[in-house]
């Protein structure tokens, strides 16, 4: 059962015209609230600078959220947790007008677009927001932390000049997916897996996040930022470190964080000189996706035309630690690829005998451990068993378990994090350690990226990604497994 909330407290909502919050939080907090999780006494701001009436502005994304398919069935008894609309920009005079609003506690959503992360937490410290004499203040700060290694120390400094460390809330939304915190789980409550789950027996591992989704009116953002920013640097990283991290000696907040950085601290340094060899990326061109012709990149609304923002990236990591030295980690992601797929991938070797060798079967397939995220939810083993009929012959099958029942709802990530903020639960929150670690890691890539004037390589809109994707892949054995599953 999870703790309620005594104090009054007032969640400000920054950007609230914004995709993320019309889209993600609102959703996220109906939710709540429907499912009698959101306590009595929580109440919603909204602030942007756009003018609107709280009553048009619920009007709107109600409107928008039915139209999606939402079902929205107890929206009437959820408005009335908005407390108001205001209407400003970040300045001193325009946030003032929050002293009217926040008397104890108050959760500050910067759901505003990354340049601004330090300005707002600057400002509101500034007034005195964040001064926790009559009630807790925490800082939510949204993704991509920073733009590179140097931008992300500079914004922690700026953040912790004035907000403790306690009170700032670094999120990642992957780290709320019910799926993503299975990875634990499943790691760690069975023994089955464990003694597998090194270089051994392992012979590469692939995580992947695909979508078929291009920008959906997220251009002048998607365009400075880039799939390695984007996903790669936090949603990707984040999955990697969960896959191949040592078990911790707690699930306390500190504990976990410190085994996710020191897989970080154990990645082979990328050589600027060899970025090739390690990274690729792309960006796509027209094309189909799901049977309907889409633009490609450069003609999308908002991009510069001769921009070279990618929107696919490959990257090859290795551990060097006991556990994992030699064990290629593939990750990918893109946008306007064939299909939706998100999944973590673990290739076996094969059996060192293969008796088979005389059947029709003569090269042994190996073993995959999945967990999937999308478009299904489930843990699937590839495997293989005999055929039916007489001869001694091997077949793939799949044994396959589904995260959930048909019937059984979920929470979106953005509730359960959400949920956490007001609990002052930081499990699922980064530590800037592993925001700085993941740049670290990635760093060598961008600044080689930066610098290369090269043609960036192409894919069309609904393929598999760019043909040059092969290149980082260790061996002749080793592919990249089809999106389509
Ligand atoms: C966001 C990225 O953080 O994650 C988006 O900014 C991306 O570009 C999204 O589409 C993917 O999230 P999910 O939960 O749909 O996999």
């Amino acid at each position: 059962m999870r703790t309620t909330v005594e104090k009054e407290t007032v969640i400000v909502i920054f950007g609230a015209t914004g995709d993320l919050a019309r889209n993600l939080l609102i959703p996220a907090l109906y939710q709540l609230c429907h499912a009698h999780m959101l306590p009595e006494n929580v109440r919603i701001l909204l602030y942007a600078r756009r003018p609107y009436t709280l009553e048009q502005y619920l009007t709107e994304v109600e409107q928008s959220l039915r139209a999606e398919g939402k079902k929205l069935d107890g929206w009437k008894q959820f408005t009335p947790r908005f407390v108001a609309y205001v209407q400003g920009g970040l300045d001193e005079k325009s946030l003032e007008q929050l002293n009217a609003w926040i008397k104890a506690n108050a959760v500050f959503y910067l759901a505003l677009p990354p340049g601004v992360f330090a300005h707002a937490a600057e400002l509101l410290a500034q007034l005195g927001f964040h001064d926790e004499t009559h009630g807790y203040r925490r800082l939510v700060i949204e993704k991509p932390f920073g733009y590179d290694i140097e931008s992300a120390r500079a914004l922690d400094q700026q953040v912790r000049a004035h907000w403790r460390e306690e009170q700032i809330f670094r999120i990642d939304h992957y780290l709320g997916k019910e799926t993503v915190q299975n990875i634990l789980v499943f790691r760690f409550a069975n023994l089955l897996l464990e003694p597998l789950w090194n270089r051994n027996h392992v012979e590469h591992v692939q995580i992947t996040a695909a979508e078929t989704a291009g920008l959906e009116g997220r251009a002048s953002y998607y365009d400075q930022a880039g799939a390695l920013r984007d996903m790669v640097q936090n949603h990707l990283i984040q999955l990697f470190t969960l896959t191949a991290m040592e078990p911790p000696s707690s699930l306390v907040y500190d504990d976990l964080r410190t085994e996710k950085v020191k897989v970080l601290k154990s990645v082979r340094p990328i050589p600027r000189s060899a970025v090739n060899a390690f990274a690729v990326r792309a960006q796509y061109t027209a094309g189909v996706v799901k049977g309907e012709r889409v633009p490609g990149y450069l003609e999308e609304e908002g991009i510069p035309h001769n921009s070279t923002t990618e929107t696919y990236a490959a990257v090859k990591l290795y551990v060097d630690n006991w556990r994992w030295r030699g064990v290629p980690f593939y990750l990918r992601t893109g946008k306007r690829l064939s299909a939706d797929r998100s999944e973590i991938a673990i290739q076996f070797k094969t059996p060192p005998l293969h008796l088979f060798r005389e059947t029709p079967l003569d090269r042994l397939e190996p073993n995959w451990f999945i967990f999937e995220m999308k478009p299904s939810e489930a843990i699937s083993l590839v495997a293989q068993a005999k055929k039916v009929g007489l001869e001694l012959t091997p077949r793939t099958i799949v044994l396959r378990a589904a995260y959930r029942e048909p019937h059984q709802e979920g929470f979106d990530a953005y509730t359960t994090l959400l949920l956490d903020v007001l609990e002052g639960n930081r499990q699922h929150f980064l530590r800037f350690d592993e925001v700085e670690w993941a740049w670290r890691v990635l760093d060598p890539i961008l600044k080689a990226w930066q610098s290369d004037d090269s043609p960036l390589p192409t894919y069309p809109a609904g393929s598999e990604g760019p043909e040059e994707a092969v290149r980082i892949l260790d061996s002749e054995h080793h592919r990249w497994r089809p999106l389509g599953g």
